[in-house]
Order: structure tokens, then sequence, then C-alpha cells
């Protein structure tokens, strides 16, 4: 019975999918799944919408048991935590030979900046403000996962995070709302490539829906309250862009939305995301974020598993409380089967799409593994996203890049560690296969060209080491002492005439559950800088770290700073060419960094008080003991040219455009080099408070050294609009600042009216 079932289904499957391969047509999809669906049972339409962990514990405890037999028995739509192509074709065949009606499982996974090939934190992408990259690592990230038995990965995460004090600010693209739409549409549009029906393209997912980056204080998971007005001007444009591009899935967050937790929030999930934003995809939870619930204080088991059914969520990732609950919640009449009947169709239009039902097997082509992950083309790419995320914070009398026939002595424990340069979220990434600084310069120059020493530990903070470690890191300490280290240092770096001093936080310090309340360096490694300096010799640091750190001591009394993130695979080769100047840092930070901790959240684009800072009268918005301005802003980032902006000039615009803005920029410099030109605007009045400037255009150039360029940007009434106290989206008319710049303070300033 079960064999005739399934061999009518595959021929039922294969006629569908015959007839959409050329043609895709949602006509055929519906009937399809129509005729699918007609033959499952409620139990089995509530399996689609179980999501088990199984594998490698990356994400939190294990919670799922008995998932094979669950599998065969019809109760599982979706598997996460498993890939390669051995392992994902067992548990698919279980599903497919072994359940009633066969239908394959979805295969997900975290990848989240690259999956074998690891490109640098998406912080760090976003820095290189280079959308076609983006696009390009999503591609390469999808490539590879697909030829692991991958369909599905839980990115991007768009989350806009004002406040670095949060680990998951690694993740994401930072604090400005349009930069942040772009990436989200440069991400999908690399995983999904508008056509999942090829075999290399996976589904995406818009995370964490929504408003995850606004966590009290900084601290994951932590409550989140916010005025309608913030959340849709300010927070929500990133996920709505990801509707708007068709991103295959969305998935909840863990906070709460106006005191309703985000997986069960109905509002959220089904007014905005559905009846407002049209969206059509399918949405899970985050992991075991319907249990989490509970502890919310929102209900028990049951009653947290009913608020999500009717919140609008599909699908649930591993508390299995719809399967639990489900049927129960139906057949008492809590929940409509109307709400089983649109969640399950959902999980299965993806599952059409990705053409499982036309061949299941199609992402477990063991051959194709060794074809498609680690290329040479792909590392190439990792090293020019690597180069492409730096950010040059400070470089006083050019002092990079360095001449390599001077003495250079390399100070840090993260000259030679490998463990960290993959970052956080790297989970089929190996670090063993990262490339060092140091094997870097052995292979660029050969390094006992070089002066080194390892200058501190990573970390001395025994608990925290103990901590970290627990989650993956390998922070060991050094027989020797502080002092000792320090003192090797020392007589390592009088020998040299430069020291590069490379420091920075351990992998596990940022991402998920890795929030800070002391943003600094850690202090021995604070020691070790402030050594280094009362030598005398000009001192490079080079950070590896994830999120915006204070660094105001390092900005004060060390020559140059050079930001590298976490720069994944090929971190060693990236900083080597940069450290070197046969590559010219271009990267600008997207999240502003504080002079110290007390100012956060800091972000460009803040709203103006009545009281204006005035430093001469005391009744102003104000500290009294460090100034309103941050230590590095928005957009900020140095190059090794230089060059000088002039001659902003407005013309009225032929329509859609209703302004014309053009400015020239000149390379003043030596080197030829890429400047992101950027355009902020201000609505001087309006109905409601006006942000005192939004980023609303930019554009990559490259001079040559002397050469000058006139660029234009065109402003259209789009650009204009924002949601109003109605939350209707209008422009007003009225003055507009516009200022142009190679960052969000240094700009040239013009006025004109629409
Ligand atoms: C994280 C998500 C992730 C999920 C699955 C959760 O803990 O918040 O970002 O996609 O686990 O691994």
């Amino acid at each position: 019975m079960k064999c005739n079932l399934f061999l009518v289904f595959i021929l039922l499957a294969l006629t569908a999918c015959k007839q959409t391969s050329s043609n895709p047509n949602n006509k055929d999809m519906d009937r399809f799944v129509d005729q699918l669906m007609s033959q499952m049972t409620l139990e089995e339409k509530i399996g689609q919408m179980n999501q088990l962990a199984i594998g490698f514990d990356i994400t939190g405890p294990i919670l799922n048991e008995g998932v094979e037999e669950k599998i065969k028995a019809g109760s599982v739509g979706s598997v996460l935590g498993i890939y390669t192509p051995e392992a994902t074709r067992k548990l698919q065949e279980l599903a497919v030979k072994e359940s009633r009606l066969g239908i394959p499982i979805l295969f997900g996974y975290d990848v989240i900046h690259g999956h074998r090939t690891i490109f640098p934190l998406n912080l760090g992408l976003a820095a290189s403000w280079d959308l076609d990259l983006i696009e390009r690592t999503a591609r390469i990230a999808a490539d590879e996962a697909s030829a692991d038995g991958l369909h599905w990965t839980f990115s991007p995460m768009v989350d806009i995070a004002r406040d670095p004090r949060w680990g998951r600010v690694s993740e994401g693209a930072g604090e400005d709302p349009y930069l942040g739409s772009l990436i989200t549409r440069a991400y999908i549009k690399g995983y999904e490539q508008n056509d999942l029906s090829q075999n290399n393209t996976i589904l995406s997912c818009i995370k964490h829906f929504a408003l995850y980056g606004a966590a009290e204080a900084g601290r994951d998971y932590n409550t989140v309250d916010m005025s309608r007005i913030r959340m849709y001007n300010e927070y929500l444009p990133p996920y709505k862009a990801g509707a708007d591009a068709g991103a295959a899935t969305f998935m909840t967050s863990f906070n709460e939305i106006d005191g309703v937790p985000a997986t069960g929030n109905h509002w959220l999930l089904t007014e905005l995301l559905r009846d407002e934003w049209g969206y059509q995809g399918f949405v899970v939870t985050d992991y075991g974020a319907i249990r989490e619930m509970i502890s919310h204080g929102v209900g028990d088991e049951r009653e947290v598993a009913e608020l999500s059914f009717k919140a609008g969520v599909d699908m649930e990732m591993v508390s299995e409380l719809f399967y639990q609950y489900g049927p129960e919640l139906v057949k008492s009449g809590k929940i409509s089967e109307k709400v089983i009947n649109k969640a399950c169709r959902r999980v299965l239009e993806a599952k059409y799409k990705l053409g499982l039902f036309d061949d299941p097997y199609r992402y477990c082509n063991e051959e194709e593994k060794a074809k498609r992950y680690f290329t040479a083309e792909n590392l190439a790419v990792a090293k020019e996203a690597a180069i492409k995320s730096m950010v040059l914070l400070k470089n006083d009398n050019e002092l990079l890049p360095l001449d390599s026939t001077k003495k250079i002595a390399f100070i840090g424990p993260q000259v030679k560690r490998k463990r960290d340069l993959i970052g956080s979220w790297s989970a089929a990434g190996d670090y063993n296969q990262a490339v060092s600084l140091w094997e870097a310069l052995d292979s660029k120059f050969g390094a006992n060209r070089f002066l080194y020493a390892e200058g501190c530990n990573l970390l001395e903070d025994t608990l925290l080491i103990r901590k970290l470690n627990g989650f993956g890191s390998k922070i060991e300490r050094s027989e020797k002492s502080s002092q000792y280290l320090i003192q090797e240092a020392l007589n390592i770096a009088r020998r040299a005439d430069v020291v590069v001093a490379v420091v920075g936080e351990a992998f596990s310090m940022t991402g998920e559950a890795a929030s800070r309340s002391d943003i600094q360096l850690p202090e021995n490694q604070r020691e070790l800088l402030k050594a280094l300096a009362q030598t005398g010799k000009p001192v490079v640091l080079v950070l590896m770290n994830g999120r915006p750190l204070v660094l105001q001591w390092e900005n004060d009394h060390l020559n140059a700073i050079l930001e590298t993130w976490f720069g994944g695979t090929m971190t060693g080769p990236a900083i080597a060419d940069v450290l070197f100047g046969d590559a010219v840092p271009s990267g600008k930070i997207t999240m502003t960094y504080p002079r110290n901790l007390g100012q956060i959240p800091i972000y460009y684009n803040y709203k103006n008080t009545g009281r204006p800072i005035h430093e001469e009268q005391k009744y102003t918005s104000k500290y009294l003991d460090v100034p309103n301005t941050p230590l590095y802003p928005f957009g900020y980032g140095l190059s090794y040219t230089t060059f000088e902006y002039s001659d902003l000039t407005l013309e009225t615009g032929h329509a859609p455009s209703v302004q014309e803005i053009s400015i020239n920029i000149k390379n003043t410099g030596k080197y030829t080099a890429t400047e992101t030109v950027q355009l902020y605007l201000r609505d001087k009045v309006a109905s409601i408070t006006r942000p005192v400037k939004e980023l609303k255009a930019f554009q990559q150039i490259e001079l040559q050294p002397g050469e000058e360029k006139t660029l234009t940007f065109e402003i259209s009434e789009n650009d204009l609009k924002f949601y109003n106290s109605d939350l209707e989206y209008r422009a007003e008319p009225g003055e507009f600042d516009v200022f142009i710049g190679g960052n969000s303070c240094d700009t040239k300033q013009a006025t004109f009216t629409y």
C-alpha cells in the first residue's frame, strides 16, 4: 500500500515538475499541493510544521529525541543541524522511502558568512559597502551549502543594531536602515538567484523578526519596547526589504514586542507581515522560541502553542509543541484546521520550488562537493572580501603601508592563532584551513625577516576563559607570567623600527549569547599596548574583533589602527596585503564607535532635542564628562590616499527625480583607491521630528592619484518619504539639507526645497 501510494505520488510529482521546470507556474504548484494535501492527515500536516534538530550542538542543547522514528511517521517537515550529502541522504531516504507519503525533508543550517569557505563576519562585509561583493559571497555560500546537502540557510540576519554590547551585532549590517535594506537584498539575491529550481540555490531566511537588535542594555534575548514610529522608520525597513524581495522564509525573534513575544505576536506575524506587506513565504520560529514563551509568562505548553498557531507561525523550530498539542487544539476547536492548512501549504510550496518533489536527492550529490567547495575562485573572493572589509581607523604620518625593508616586530596573541579567524557562526567552517597572519607573512616574504613575540595571553581572566572554552574557544594561557611575556615583547620591540600589535577578542566573545558590559580590549592586552607605546616606537594596532570597541586610549596613544574584524579563511593574506600596500583599505564602519561605554546607544541618525548641545550652556543635552560626538562616526574609514570633495551643486531633476545633486571628488594622494561617497538628507521641518541626517544614497568610485570625477545623485520623492504619526508613508514639502562626504560627519552641505 505504502509503495503504491509512493509511486502514484512520484508520478504526480514528476508530471508537475516537468511542467514547471521550463515555466514556473503557480497553478501547477497549487494543483500539486492541493492533490498532495488532500491525501494528508491532520497529523501529517502538522508534521510539516515540525522542525527538529539533530547532529551538532551549535545553537543550544539538542532537544529532540527519536528523530528518525518521527521522520518515518511523517511527523517532520524539516531538520536542522546536519549537513554533508551522505548524512542528509540517509535522513532523506527515511522520509521518502519509509514515510506514508514520502514527502521530502527540508534541511536547514546556519550558513551565515560562508559555508566551507568563510568570509569576514557580516558586520565586516557590510563595511565594504560593496553590494555586488556581498551578493557574490552569498552566491558562493549557497553553492557550497547546496553541494553539502543543504536547502535552506538561516540568513541574512537583518536586525538593526545600535548597541555594541550586544554580541550579535557581528551578524548584521550595522545601524542603518537604508544600507541594511540594500544589503538584505544582496544576500537574498546571492542565496536564491531568483530561481530556487536550480540545484545550487537555497532558501534564504530573514531574521530575527523583529527588533531583536534593540534588546535593552545590549543583553541578548532581553526585552524590547519601542514606539511604532521608531519601528516603522528605523527598525523595520530591512525586514520589509526582505519581504519585498521575496525572501523564501522569515524567522521570528526571541524578544517581545508590545508585551507579546514575537513568536506569538499576531500583529507582527499576520497583520504586519501578511496583511500589510503581503508576504507569501513561510515563517519559522527561532530555536525553541515557542516553549520559551512559557518563561516569558504568557501561558503553559498548550497555551503558547495555541498563541503561535494563531499568530501565524508556519514551522516550529525544535520545541515540538505544535506536534504535541496541534491535533488536540484543532479537535477541540481552539484553532481552526484552516490555520494548519495554510502553514502546511507554505512549507510544501517551498519544497516544490526547490524541486524536491522532482528529485529529493538533488542536493545530496556526493561528487559535487569536491568540485564546489574551497575552490581557488572561492578563496579569491574570500581574500577580496577580507581586504574590502578592513577599515583604517587611524594612520598618523602615513605609517601604513609599511616598508618591508624596515625591521618590523609582529607582537600579540593573534599573530599566529587560527582559532578565531573564522569568527562566530562559521558552523561548517574549519579554522585549521584559515591562513594566519604569520603564515601569510611567511609565504609573502619569508617570516624570518620579521621579529615576533606573543606579548600577552589572549585573555587572563580565568573565569571568562573557562566560559568561552565551554563554548568552543581554544584559549590557553602560557606558562609564562604576563610580566614575563611583556618583557619579552619589549625586548623584541626595542630591536624594531615599527611594531605591529595584533590583538582583539576571542571569536566567542561575539555572536549569540556573547553580550559584554565592557567593550574595551581585554585588560592584559591594554597593558601590553601601553608598554609598547612607552618604547617610543611607532605602533600599528591590528584589531580582530566582532563589534565596535571602545578605543579612546588606543586612538590617543598609538600611531595607526586597522580594524580587520574576524576576516575568515583568508584573513592572513588579506592583512598582509593591506599592511604592505599591495591593497589599499577602503572599508567604512557601519556602526558608530563610542568614546566610552556611557555614550551607548550612540548612532548617527539621532533626533535633535529641544536643547541641542551647547558646551557653554548648562541646560543643554550633553554629558559633563565626554563630548556627544563618537570616536569614529558611521561611514568613517581612511585610505592610504586622500580625497578632496568640492563643488556640491544642485539642479532641479527631471521626473521621477526631484533633485539632482553633483559633487566633485579628487584623489589628492599617492595611491589608486576606492572611495565610498555618501549622501545624507535632513528633513528640516516635518509633522513629526526627523533625524539630524539619514543615509539616502552612496556610490563607490575608484580614482588614480590626481584623478578627479564628478558624481551625480538623483533624489526622488521616494527618498523623502517617512512614516508619519498615522503610519502613512509620505513625503512632506519643505526644505531639505543635503550632506555629501566620505563619512557621516565630514560633509559638504547644501539645501533644496521640495
Ligand atoms: C539563533 C538563530 C539561529 C538558530 C538556528 C538560534 O539560537 O538565534 O539565529 O538561526 O538558533 O541555529
